[in-house]
């Protein structure tokens, strides 16, 4: 599947569970661009090794990814999903992009002290090298746009660095893809801790809304947000970052301005904002939630898909590494 349309990638790491920063930061766009662009959905698998992870639980959560981004509404008819180990070029691809990514650059990736803070006991090299791997994702399909949430933007700056600096050194090769981040919704942050970023992976369940939370449990998640001790509803990210953050989800999640959401609720105490807030997310996540559980029941459907998108990509995989492979002066392999 070639179309001359522009290509759009785009990837989720395989752990924890979906949660709505996902759905916000990056679904939620790649659902309302797809039409426009030949989109590639990738489920990012060797990059949740960086993580220890449970095998069984790791197999399970690529299908449950996959099935998630179909139920929100990705075309599996005119887009490629792909998991990333089912197209080996990636890892071959990050090798040759690592031999020009320098050690001062990746020593300054944001991620990278935040994860190595986190996981003290397993500071890997591929937590390190984790933004190369990215880079070559993207690369690889020479893809044009890259719908992701504030939080890859260093990623992202890094893969556009990377790609030019391979076309200065060998000529025109990449594509220098383009970032696209939304300007409201790039950073929805945790319910617990308005403080930083909601994380799917985050050991506090109560932190994040899950895309396959039931009802009651994103009622309770919601009510026990954090917020402050002023009364009134107003829009202050720097000094009531809580309040905010429900905000912001309420616009994104309603389809509205932010303004038009501190309008709506103007003289409303926050109990009425929190219970309106849960019951918009539970009609956004119903319908997904029962397309999601009809189609991870058909494994064949999802394995087809599977079969369809490793076969495409691995085409257009090959196509660019062989290029690579020639501009940097290896001996092709006789076939
Ligand atoms: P990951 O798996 O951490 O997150 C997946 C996507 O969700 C966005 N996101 C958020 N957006 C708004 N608010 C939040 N709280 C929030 N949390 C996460 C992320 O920005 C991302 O778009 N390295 C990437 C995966 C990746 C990738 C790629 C992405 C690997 N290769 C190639 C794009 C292209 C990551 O770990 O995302």
């Amino acid at each position: 599947m070639t179309t001359n349309k522009p290509v759009l990638l785009s990837g989720i790491q395989p752990s924890g569970q979906l949660c709505l920063g996902n759905y916000i930061g990056a679904i939620k766009n790649w659902v309302g661009l797809q039409n426009d662009y030949d989109g590639i959905f990738l489920v990012v698998d060797l990059h949740a090794l960086t993580v220890k992870q449970k095998p069984s639980e790791l197999r399970n959560r690529c299908l449950s990814f996959l099935a998630q981004y179909i139920a929100c509404g990705i075309d599996p008819g005119s887009n490629l999903l792909v998991i990333q180990s089912h197209v080996h070029q990636h890892t071959e691809l990050a090798w040759v992009l690592s031999t020009l990514a320098y050690m001062g650059e990746l020593n300054r990736m944001t991620q990278f002290k935040d994860k190595s803070t986190k996981h003290q006991e397993n500071i890997n090299a591929g937590l390190f090298t984790y933004p190369v791997l990215m880079a070559a994702d993207i690369l690889l399909y020479q893809a044009d746009l890259v719908p992701v949430g504030a939080d890859q933007k260093q990623h992202l700056e890094l893969a556009r660095d990377l790609a030019q600096r391979f076309n200065q050194r060998y000529s025109d090769t990449f594509v220098v893809p383009e970032p696209f981040i939304p300007k409201q919704g790039a950073r929805i942050m945790s319910l617990q801790s308005p403080e930083s970023k909601m994380s799917k992976s985050d050991t506090n369940e109560n932190n994040f809304i899950a895309l396959l939370d039931p009802p009651d449990t994103i009622r309770k998640k919601i009510k026990r947000a954090v917020t402050d001790s002023f009364t009134d509803i107003q829009y202050d990210e720097e000094n009531r970052p809580g309040l905010a953050n429900l905000l912001v989800m309420y616009a994104e999640v309603a389809g509205m301005e932010i303004k038009q959401v501190v309008q709506q609720f103007e003289n409303k105490c926050y109990e009425v904002l929190k219970s309106e807030l849960a019951e918009v997310i539970i009609e956004l996540l119903k319908p997904v939630q029962s397309e999601y559980h009809r189609v991870i029941q058909d494994k064949k459907y999802l394995s087809d898909i599977l079969s369809n998108g490793a076969e495409n990509a691995s085409y257009r995989a090959r196509k660019t590494i062989s290029k690579v492979y020639r501009k940097i002066g290896l001996v092709p392999r006789v076939q």
